[in-house]
This record gives C-alpha cells, structure tokens and sequence, in this order.
C-alpha cells in the first residue's frame, strides 16, 4: 500500500487511540509486525502553541520509523500551521486528520465526526493540510456520518481526493452510533468505489487476523485499521502480518508470555511518563483486556488492576499461572461498545451543508479522541 511516497507493508494500521497508542504501546505492537502505529490524537491549537504536554505526546520511540501523527483540528489555517510545523520541524513521516471523534464536547462544537457535514470547511482544512504538509502524506480518518439521514463519507471522499489527500479510512458507524452495533462494510465498499485513485483503509470491528481478511476480501479496501482489537493484544499484529503474507500461523502466548508483556508495558510506560505511580495507575485499564478469556481469580485480577508499583504489580504477576495456554473465543470484542442516543451538535449545524462555518474557538480545548 502507498501513501504518498509513503510504502506501508503490510497494509495495516494501528488505529489513533486517545489514552492507548502512546509510544509505549505502539512500540509493543511494532515489534509484532510491519505497517503504521498511529499516536494518540493531538490538537492542533495546542500543538502550534507549543503545549508542553502535547510536544511530550508525540514524542516517538527512536526505533519508531515511520512516525504517524494524528491531528485533530477545526480551523483551516491553525490547521495547516500545525501540519508546516510538522514537515519542518521533521516531527513525523505522516499526518493523518481526525473527522471521526464521536465524543459530545466535541461534536457540540462542530469537530470530529460532525464536521464533514460542512463540506466547504471540510475542503479548506483538507487544503491547508496538503499545501502545508510539503512531501509528508496527509491521511484523513472518518465515519459514515451523523446518522443514517446525515450521512457524509462519499461526500467527503471526493472533497479528499479532490483535495490532494493521500488514503481515507472509514470507520463503518455513523457518530450515533459511537460503538454500539455492528460496523457496516458495505460503505468501506462504496467508498472503494467512490474513490478509485487513493487507497481505501477499512476500520471498525476486526478482532483477529481472520476478520482483516474477510474485510479485505468482502469490501476491496487497500488495508486494514484496527483499533480496539489489539488492546491487551499486540501480537494480533503477529497475526496481521502473517495473514497478510498467507501464513496461517496465529500467536497464541500462554499467560506467562502475556505477563511478561504486561510486566514489559508497564514497565515502557514507567520510562515514557518518568513518573512510576503514574505509570502503573494508566496500566490498570489495560490488565483487563490483556487476561481476558484466562482463568484468574477475582481477588488476583483486583489486586494487577489496583497496585500502585511496579513491584506491586510484578508480584500479581508472577502470582499468575504461566502455563495456562491461550484461551479459545479470545477474539471477542473488547473496550467501548455503547450506542448514543443522539448527537450534540451546534445549533442549526444541519441546516446547510455548505455554510463556511469555523466552529468555536475552544472547540479544541481539552478534547479526547474516538
Ligand atoms: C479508547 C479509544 C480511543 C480512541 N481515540 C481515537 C482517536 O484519538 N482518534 C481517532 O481517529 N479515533 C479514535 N478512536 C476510534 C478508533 O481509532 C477506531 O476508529 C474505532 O475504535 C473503531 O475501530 P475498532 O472496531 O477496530 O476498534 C478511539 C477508540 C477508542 C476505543
């Protein structure tokens, strides 16, 4: 797959993931297969104000090569003065825009999955992007829209490829839908038709190697996106790279070998944030994910999920059985799987789709990614 200059083999993705694709975590995955590991969300007011939270945010591992970033941004000029900061300040190989948050404070104030409905706004910021990005490609990351009646993605697909836009993800769910429900494929399908000259990434309820292919072979997309699938899992990148070369061998670590990678991220994210406490405390979200499926006993599953050392949470660890092979029925879905019953928008947002509106100016304040 090309992106741009950009060769990616195999045509597989990482998913942003606000709070998780830090580069302890994309480091884990990496080291399981080839393709990009997309960091946590970045607003690009911040960026451009030179936050010093968000300068650590992206700060790459030096074995990481190529270096994705991934912006969130709703005005076209700050937008493009962050993607030139980045082409020249080399801060990454690749910039990838994010038009899919469904998060309320976010969509209430025109971002994310609500902001394609504008398709002159959606242009300008696509256009500012590209004319800013010199050589890097800029990538976009969507859903199919607001809701069924609002739908956005093929609109959106030709304002990109018109745009000079290098791959389009889709995330098969409208912003209403948040997690709930089932992916629809369908679209990552129309929109392969829809945009022909760039490369299409299918996103949105892979759980194993298996599910990437079927979304391949069933949509015609060019690769794969996987988000919530790989938490507590890195080497379904192991299996991603296997499938994509036609292997059929699948990871499957007995829980010693998971420990050891909770003992390895813990220990990652320890160095990354320079702070132990803080460390093992963003740890804990993930203990779940890592031992689902695994027989542990409640009080030791409480114990991983609220120690607060290292050495606390290496004592659960070696508590665990290491012979326990991999359970069965693993590949089930994992993280946020609830629906919205609405979609909080700025007032009169749906009432005309080419309006040049740029939402407010915080509505960049303080946002998480989805
Ligand atoms: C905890 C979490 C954080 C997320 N943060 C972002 C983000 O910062 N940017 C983004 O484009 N999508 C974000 N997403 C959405 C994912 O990238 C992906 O589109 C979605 O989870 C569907 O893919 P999946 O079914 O493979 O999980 C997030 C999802 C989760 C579960």
């Amino acid at each position: 797959m090309k992106l741009g200059a950009l060769e990616v083999w195999p045509p597989v993705v990482l998913a942003p993931m606000a709070g998780i694709t830090n580069a302890p975590f994309r480091t884990l995955c990496r080291e399981q297969g080839g393709g990009l590991f997309v960091c946590e969300m970045i607003t690009t007011r911040a960026l451009v104000e030179r936050n010093a939270k968000t300068l650590k945010m992206i700060r790459f591992a030096p074995q990481e090569k190529p270096r994705s970033i991934q912006l969130y941004g709703v005005d076209p000029v700050t937008v493009g003065r962050a993607v030139r900061m980045i082409a020249d300040e080399d801060l990454a190989d690749h910039v990838d825009l994010n038009f899919g948050c469904p998060v309320p404070k976010v969509t209430r104030r025109g971002g994310g999955s609500a902001l394609p409905y504008k398709r002159n706004l959606l242009r300008a910021i696509l256009r500012e992007a590209v004319r800013n990005a010199g050589t890097l490609p800029v990538t976009m990351k969507m859903r199919k829209g607001i809701d069924d009646d609002h739908l956005t993605y093929l609109d959106a697909g030709r304002i990109a490829v018109e745009e000079g836009v290098s791959a389009i993800a889709l995330h098969g769910r409208t912003a209403i839908q948040h997690y709930g429900g089932t992916a629809d494929w369908s679209a990552i399908a129309r929109l392969k038709e829809a945009v022909p000259e760039i490369p299409v990434l299918g996103n949105g309820d892979i759980w194993s190697a298996s599910d990437a292919m079927r979304m391949i072979a069933e949509t015609g997309c060019d690769g794969v996106v996987v988000g919530r699938g790989c938490l507590g899992r890195p080497w379904l990148f192991a299996d991603l790279a296997a499938a994509c070369e036609g292997r059929d061998d699948r990871a499957r670590p007995t829980l010693g070998e998971v420990a050891a990678t909770m003992d390895r991220h813990a220990t990652l994210l320890a160095e990354a944030f320079g702070n132990e406490q803080h460390a093992v405390a963003d740890f804990r979200k993930h203990v779940g994910w890592y031992l689902k499926g695994f027989v542990v006993g409640a009080d030791l599953r409480r114990n991983l999920a609220t120690s607060s050392t290292l050495a606390g949470l290496r004592e659960g660890l070696a508590e665990l059985d290491a012979a326990q092979p991999w359970p069965d029925g693993a590949d089930t879905p994992r993280g946020k799987t609830n629906p919205r019953d609405r979609v909080h928008l700025p007032t009169g947002w749906l009432d005309d789709p080419y309006e040049m509106a740029v939402p407010c100016a915080d509505a960049e304040t303080d946002t998480s990614g989805g």
